[in-house]
């Protein structure tokens, strides 16, 4: 966590300001402290490409963007470690749970670095304090009248001689047809189901089909006695991206995602059952359903911050009477998360009756397909976060990502869409005018920022057009519109590649060095602005440009003008390395053919 100089006052207090021209507050920005969650990853294998852009990915976009903008930030993830999920990996691996979900965590805790993900705590569901937290939380529904002990029926497998909560029975959805729904949700659909819902159920430990349906007794949360409560939150939120609200309304509205759900299972792995501090009768041996700790997480998660030294005062993120009710909190997510983060939680948090913070904005995202079909775990199908990166530094995979989120609809990784983009954008546009500036500047005036004489008309127009693109892209930012905020992003670096076309200092110096030098020099500067504007994004490249033109502690910009005089005469810089490699017909061919199969 940083602090910016916007820590403790209101936004109009930036540098920048925080009005739009019509002094209008902008959306999102009128409080100067953040909570960011993104949704936390099972802890069963490294995740694809599409997991990263669901949630991680632009949420440490949304971070990154908002430090640059000097408010203060806490931002949270962790691993999501219980339920079958975990059971069922480490099985697979032929470890024991909790030692596969120790090494999982480091491996995903080293990928989210490789990937630059700024995580101000990267936390475990498994962690002592989400297990104190989680027993809390049941314990005050259950004193609240939320919670009730129900004798249900559910799946036994005879050949495994165990129950089969959750993923260890799979089947046909009775809503959408899928073959391969798990027992508590479709992945298909998004239909959350029971085990008993399934067509054709078989295990998934052994495939058997010899299932009977046994009497057990477990804890349901009462979420249909909180309905209204949760309508009117909704119906509050009138901002919400229409993809989350249309999920949440849809079922609040069909009755269906207010069913009550059972909170327990049938597992050794997981958070026991206590109702606080103390036991539950008739509960011994079962734990919490996952659903019900993973997003109490986030709350242990700031405390697991604390308590490894990073932070301190967590309960001013989390708790309004202290604090956290001046702080906005966005969560990020798949839309297959939604109905959990806008109904489950939600009761969980409300029906507490303790004042914990709700949360203010939940940006949610469609799916990414792979080459033509399904990015898939449990198949290996496409990109996985440590081959992306094998091949190619974060970058690349960061701006192609973000660039092509799936926000308003399912979108497509192809590798000709990528080796398309990379190059155009990154390489022709982006990087390519770095290396002419730099290298121009070098041989015709040295490696210090040209004097040069006064900006002409051309150059005015840039500024002005610039200011305008800036101004835009600071609004999709704020509204947390990834793609138009990339395609603005886009069109800056373009503006500075066709002033530099238009102006054409190398055939100006013959004649005029004066100007040749002026322009050089806003060349140099537009390189900063460049590397700030874009740190969001691409945070190595934008490094190594601040780097090169010793401009490291460079601010976000206020107006142009000012901004793009940052760089006096005489300034030192250095001609950066390659920022980057094109992509060859050759290599696309070989990755496209590499990863055509299965992951093994
Ligand atoms: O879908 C998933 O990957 C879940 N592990 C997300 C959990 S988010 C939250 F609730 F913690
Ligand atoms: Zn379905």
């Amino acid at each position: 966590m940083r602090k910016g100089p916007c820590h403790g006052k209101l936004w109009p207090f930036c540098e920048a300001g925080g009005k739009d021209a019509a002094g209008t507050q902008r959306k999102g920005q009128d409080v100067a402290r953040h909570l960011i969650t993104s949704a936390i990853p099972y802890i069963n294998g490294i995740k694809h490409l599409g997991n990263l852009v669901g949630s991680q990915l632009p949420a440490d976009l949304y971070a990154r963007y908002l430090r640059g903008r000097g408010h203060e930030v806490l931002f949270l993830c962790a691993t999501d470690e219980h339920g079958t999920p975990a059971e069922l990996a480490a099985a697979k691996a032929g470890q024991p749970v909790a030692e596969y979900c120790a090494e999982m965590h480091q491996v995903q805790a080293r990928l989210a670095e490789g990937f630059r993900l700024s995580f101000d705590h990267f936390g475990r569901s498994s962690s002592p304090q989400n297990h104190r937290l989680t027993q809390h939380f049941a314990g005050r529904l259950a004193d609240a009248g939320l919670i009730e002990d129900v004798s249900e029926r559910q799946v036994y497998s005879v050949a495994d001689r165990r129950f089969l909560p959750d993923r260890y029975i799979e089947g046909t959805c009775p809503n959408c047809g899928y073959d391969r729904a798990r027992g508590d949700q479709c992945e298909n659909c998004t239909k959350q189901l029971d085990p008993t819902d399934l067509i054709n159920p078989r295990s998934a430990i052994s495939g058997s089909t010899d299932l009977e349906v046994r009497e057990t007794k477990h804890l349901y949360l009462r979420q249909s006695a909180m309905r209204k409560q949760l309508s009117d939150w909704i119906d509050s939120k009138a901002d919400w991206p229409i993809l989350t609200t249309s999920i949440a309304k849809k079922w609040l509205n069909d009755g269906d995602g207010l069913q009550d759900r059972g909170i327990t299972r049938d597992l050794d792995w997981g958070v026991p059952v206590r109702r606080g501090d103390r036991d539950w009768p008739g509960m011994e041996g079962k734990v919490f359903y996952v659903w019900f700790d993973a997003p109490i997480e986030y709350i242990a998660c700031a405390q697991e911050w604390q308590d490894a030294g990073k932070g301190a005062d967590w309960e001013r993120w989390w708790r309004t009477d202290k604090g956290a009710d001046d702080v906005r909190y966005t969560q990020f997510m798949g839309k297959d998360n939604v109905p959990f983060h806008t109904l489950s939680f939600p009761v969980t948090i409300m029906g507490s009756g303790e004042p914990w913070k709700l949360v203010d904005y939940i940006k949610s995202f469609n799916y990414l397909n792979y080459d033509g079909g399904q990015f898939s775990t449990s198949q290996g199908r496409g990109v996985f976060m440590d081959q992306a990166l094998s091949i190619l530094p974060a970058d690349y995979w960061r701006w192609w990502l973000l660039s092509h989120a799936p926000e308003t609809a399912d979108s497509e990784f192809t590798w000709e869409n990528f080796q398309a983009s990379v190059n155009k954008d990154l390489a022709d546009v982006l990087g390519n005018f770095v290396s002419r500036v730099t290298k121009f500047c070098r041989s015709k005036f040295g490696e210090a920022v040209p004097e040069g004489g006064e900006w002409g008309a051309r150059e005015t127009a840039l500024v002005a057009d610039l200011e305008a693109r800036v101004r835009a892209y600071e609004r999709h930012m704020d509204a947390i519109e990834v793609r138009k905020a990339a395609a603005e992003l886009r069109a800056i670096w373009a503006a500075g590649n066709e002033y530099l076309q238009a102006a054409g200092p190398w055939t100006v110096i013959k004649t005029d060095p004066e100007t040749a030098a002026m322009q050089t020099r806003l060349g140099l500067n537009l390189i900063r602005l460049y590397a700030v504007l874009s740190a969001p994004f691409i945070p190595d490249a934008a490094a190594t440009m601040l780097g090169a033109i010793g401009a490291e502690g460079a601010g976000w910009p206020g107006d142009l003008a000012t901004a793009l005089t940052a760089l006096p005469a005489g300034h030192g810089f250095e001609v950066p390395e390659v920022l980057f490699a094109k992509i060859s017909d050759e290599d696309r061919a070989e990755w496209q053919a590499r990863f055509a199969g299965v992951r093994t």
